[in-house]
C-alpha cells in the first residue's frame, strides 16, 4: 500500500535530544522527518523564542518566566544540560535562526503560537514578517490553541495555512475551523478516532493529531490515512512508514 502520511518532529527529534533546540531539529531533518513542529513565545524584549514552557524552569538551568527575561539573559541559559549532559551548550533558538536554517532545507515547519496563557502584543506579526524574510510562505503551518491569535493571523496574511489545535472531541471541527479561516485540524490522539480520520479525509481539511509514540497508533493512523501526525520519535515513524509501503 502506499503510505502519505507526513511526519512532523514534534519540538524537534525530542524523543533522543533536548526539545525545541537545533540539534532536536537537526537531527530530526537527519533522520527523514517532512516537517518540524516547534513553540514560539516572546522575551521581555519582543524577540521570538523557541520554548516550549511559558517558564524556562524544566527546559534551562534556569528559572522564571520568559516573558520576564531579556534575549540577553535567555542566551546564557542552557537548554540541553537537563535532558543529557552531552548536550551541555545547546541555547533556546530565536524562531529567527531556527527559520534561517529551514529555508536551506526541504522541510515543513509548524510554528506553534503558544500565546494561550501569556498574551504576547503582536506575536502574530512579528512570526507572519520572518515567514516572508525567510519566504516559507508555502512551507509553513501556523497554529495555536488561541483560535482568536488564528484569526488576527488570517486577517493579517490570509494566504499562510493555520490550524486550530484542540483536545477533545468537537463535532465536525472542519465547520469551526473554515468559520476562522483556518484549514487544518492539529488534534490531541485521543479526538482521532477513525471515524473523525474519514470524515475529514472527506470534507477535505487534513488531520494531524498529537502526539503519536506508539508503534501501534503510529501504523494505525498511517493505514487509515492521517494527513500527518507529531511524533517524538521521528525516525521510528518513518521505518514504519517504509515498513506499510512495501
Ligand atoms: O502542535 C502540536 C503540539 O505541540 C501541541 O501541544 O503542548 O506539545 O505544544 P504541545
Ligand atoms: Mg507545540
Amino acid at each position: 500500500m502506499s503510505v502519505n502520511t507526513l511526519i512532523f518532529a514534534h519540538r524537534g527529534a525530542k524523543g533522543t535530544h533536548p526539545e525545541n533546540t537545533m540539534i532536536a531539529f537537526q537531527t530530526a531533518e537527519q533522520q527523514g522527518a517532512d516537517g518540524i513542529e516547534l513553540d514560539v513565545q516572546l522575551s521581555k524584549d519582543g524577540v521570538p523564542v523557541v520554548i516550549h514552557d511559558e517558564t524556562v524552569d524544566r527546559t534551562t538551568n534556569g528559572s522564571g518566566w520568559v516573558k520576564d527575561m531579556t534575549y540577553q539573559e535567555l542566551q546564557t541559559l542552557d537548554a540541553g544540560s537537563w535532558f543529557d549532559p552531552s548536550f551541555t551548550g545547546q541555547r533556546i533558538p530565536t524562531l529567527n535562526e531556527v527559520l534561517a536554517w529551514v529555508r536551506d532545507t526541504p522541510l515543513l515547519i509548524n510554528i506553534e503560537l503558544k500565546n494561550g496563557i501569556v498574551p504576547y502584543p503582536n506575536l502574530e506579526q512579528i512570526v507572519i514578517d520572518l515567514v516572508h524574510r525567510y519566504q516559507l510562505e508555502k512551507r509553513v503551518i501556523l497554529s495555536s490553541f488561541n483560535h482568536y491569535s488564528l484569526v488576527d493571523i488570517h486577517r493579517l496574511a490570509p494566504h499562510l495555512e493555520t490550524a486550530i489545535l484542540y483536545m477533545e472531541g468537537l463535532y465536525e471541527p472542519w465547520h469551526y475551523a473554515r468559520r476562522i479561516g483556518a484549514s487544518a485540524l492539529h488534534c490531541y490522539l485521543p479526538a482521532a478516532v477513525p471515524k473523525m480520520i474519514e470524515e475529514a479525509k472527506r470534507a477535505g481539511m487534513p488531520l494531524r493529531p498529537f502526539t503519536v509514540n506508539r508503534e501501534e497508533d503510529i501504523s494505525s493512523l498511517m493505514q487509515a490515512g492521517c494527513a500527518a501526525i507529531f511524533t517524538d520519535w521521528p525516525e521510528r515513524a518513518r521505518n514504519i512508514r517504509q515498513t506499510l509501503s512495501h
